[in-house]
């Protein structure tokens, strides 16, 4: 009888984790991207630029001359921050520094216009 529950609990447990690994596990949102640039970045980014070190911009010229110019480099140094620019993965989420990292990347190719 117990046997019977705990097999049937399983297989919910196991249709739930399946439903759950098939969903795209990132799907990038660069609207909410924007917000978080607008709240944690453009402090020191406003219109892709950097006001502490002028020539480390979020512009693509300077973000191919840095390695930059990829959502893996961009969610690197935001989660884990690089000299004057502060760590932000205790402050966001992964999703947040991926849709941010997307949403800079977007801004680049546009040329933050
Ligand atoms: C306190 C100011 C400050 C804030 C706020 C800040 N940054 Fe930065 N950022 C910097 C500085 C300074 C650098 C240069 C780091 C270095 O390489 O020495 C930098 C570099 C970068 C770079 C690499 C640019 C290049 O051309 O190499 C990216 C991308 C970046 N920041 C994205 C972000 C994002 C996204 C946020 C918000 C989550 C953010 N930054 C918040 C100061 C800041």
């Amino acid at each position: 009888m117990c046997g019977k529950t705990t097999l049937q609990f399983i297989l919910l447990l196991f249709t739930l984790l399946i439903i759950s690994f098939s969903q795209p596990a990132l799907a990038v949102d660069t609207t909410n991207g924007a917000k978080v640039f607008d709240v944690h970045c453009a402090g020191c980014h406003i219109n892709g630029s950097n006001i502490v070190r002028r020539g480390k911009n979020l512009k693509l010229k300077a973000l191919k001359k840095y390695e930059m110019d990829s959502i893996e480099a961009i969610s690197s140094i935001v989660a884990n921050g690089k000299n004057n620019m502060s760590a932000y993965k205790d402050r966001l989420s992964d999703q947040e520094i991926q849709d941010v990292a997307a949403y800079v990347l977007q801004q680049a190719e546009k040329g933050w216009r």
